[in-house]
């Protein structure tokens, strides 16, 4: 099948890549020319395991072009595929001015019948009001439209394990023979459909990131209690997992959830709770809970230590392993907390940053702050020195670091893990004085 692929993004461009290894014709477009021309030039422009070599391979086979071209992505395809962001505004809604601004496109280009499936995850009535857009700017007896809800389930970090291998495929919408040919694009991966009204299908969506979302702050805020009565979290999530009904998936406490999906999928069902004069009170505790986490975390590191004056080496800056994404990123704000608590000197490895330009701040830093943050990007002399070591990012990496040798280095022998990652009886045999997230196998 001849796809086109709109938003050249961590979705767009696995996603194509993907259809183009399942053997259709597809153009990946993007308005970002230099994301195109670097696409073309066989380089991704973020980090996400084998999708480089994937690209290589899928560039020399023809079945994939890049381009920012409007017109030969709308008018060379029948199915477009919108994979484009849809960020939070500062009310917690969706902004969709990129979707608004690709139905203009087609609506300019349309060159005959044509499905329109939004893979991007838009705000429950979106699918709807795209159709109605899209019908009211194009002559559809002409150019008859479809337009087909099917929102993509996949994490960063492990996309094209995800892409291959789906848990289910949502499709939404209200003509049969459009939800048929979206089907037939799936159809070697043998996954299972679900089929259902536009709502249900976005609804689906933002659920399913609202649930996984309270579900890590459950364990969090038992991981708070835990720390107090001497239960392990670990083996708490371990034990509770074993049950099927609850399963042992995102049930890791930690330093709370981030990226680019979470925190804005929880904000804009709350956002729509509000219009709808509901109140979401789980879903808005589980934020609350999120938000806290960090100011919890490091709350728990100054019981050990007084921040001021200090020199702190930070582990990850990414938002979780295998990506270069920093988007809500928890160890940017863990950062941004040891900041505002004197710290004199914070030291940052992540293995995707390489200058202190490539740090997101979740807000404007002033130049004093900034001076105060070093990226050290080879780990030998990166812990002489320093009076604790913070762990938040699981990047597998992380646990082969000398940490025998470090120990040996810093000013004072404090582990933090945020992520309870590492070992904490092989780091205490080191002589670390470790403290990970209500970890009491330890007391
Ligand atoms: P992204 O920011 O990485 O990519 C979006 C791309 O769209 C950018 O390259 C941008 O240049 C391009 N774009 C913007 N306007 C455009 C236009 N008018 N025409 C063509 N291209 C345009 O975003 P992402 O992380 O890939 O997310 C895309 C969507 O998928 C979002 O709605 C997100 O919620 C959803 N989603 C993301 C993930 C994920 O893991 N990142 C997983 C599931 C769903
Ligand atoms: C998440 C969902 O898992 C995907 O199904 C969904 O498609 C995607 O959002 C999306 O809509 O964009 P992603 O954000 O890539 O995927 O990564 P996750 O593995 O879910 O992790 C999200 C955050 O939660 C990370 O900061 C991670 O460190 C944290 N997390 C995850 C925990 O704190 N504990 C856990 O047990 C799991």
């Amino acid at each position: 099948m001849k796809i086109t692929v709109i938003g050249s993004g961590y979705v767009g461009t696995t996603t194509a890549l993907v259809l183009a290894d399942l053997g259709h014709e597809v153009i990946s477009y993007d308005v970002d020319k230099l994301k195109i021309k670097r696409l073309n030039d066989a380089i991704l422009p973020f980090s996400e395991p084998g999708l480089d070599r994937l690209l290589q391979k899928l560039l020399q086979s023809g079945r994939i072009i890049f381009s920012s071209d409007s017109q030969t992505a709308i008018t060379q395809s029948e199915m477009l595929m919108i994979s484009v962001g849809t960020p939070s505004t500062s009310s917690g809604n969706a902004d969709l001015t990129y979707i608004q601004q690709v139905l203009e496109v087609i609506a300019t280009h349309i060159n005959g019948p044509k499905i329109i499936i939004t893979k991007s995850t838009v705000p429950i009535g979106t699918n709807r009001w795209m159709k109605q857009q899209l019908e009211a700017k194009i002559d559809t007896n002409k150019y008859p439209i479809e337009v087909v809800s099917n929102p993509e389930f996949l994490r960063e970090g492990s996309a094209l394990h995800d892409s291959y291998h789906p848990s289910r495929t949502v499709i939404g919408g209200e003509e049969h023979s459009a939800i048929e040919k979206v089907k037939q694009i799936y159809s070697s991966l043998g996954t299972s459909y679900f089929t259902c009204n536009y709502e249900t299908a976005e609804m689906i969506k933002y659920a399913s990131n609202g649930f996984l979302a309270v579900k890590i702050s459950y364990i969090n805020e038992i991981a708070r209690l835990a720390d107090l009565v001497g239960a392990d979290i670990e083996g708490v999530a371990a034990g509770m997992g074993m049950d099927p009904r609850i399963s042992p998936h995102h049930l890791y406490a930690g330093i709370g959830y981030g990226g680019s999906c979470f925190p804005k999928d929880v904000d804009e069902l709350l956002y729509l709770a509000k219009q709808k004069k509901i109140n979401l009170g789980l879903l808005k505790q589980g934020k609350r809970i999120n938000d806290s986490q960090i100011a919890w975390f490091v709350q728990k590191i100054e019981s050990h230590l007084s921040l001021e004056g200090k020199r702190i080496l930070v582990l990850g800056v990414a938002f979780k392993e295998d990506t270069d994404d920093q988007r809500e990123s928890p160890g940017v704000r863990l950062i941004e907390h040891l900041l505002d608590k004197g710290v004199d000197e914070i030291r940052v490895i992540d293995p995707t940053v390489t200058s202190l330009e490539q740090i997101h701040w979740s807000k404007n830093l002033n130049n004093n702050d900034s001076q105060r943050v070093n990226i050290f990007t080879k780990e030998d002399e990166a812990a002489i020195g320093v009076h604790a070591v913070v762990l938040t990012t699981t990047w597998s990496q992380f646990a082969t670091y000398p940490w025998a040798d470090w120990v040996t280095k810093v000013e004072s022998p404090y582990l933090f893990d945020g992520r309870n990652f590492l070992n904490p009886q092989e780091m205490q045999h080191y002589g670390w004085n470790y403290v990970g997230v209500a970890r009491s196998v330890l007391k």
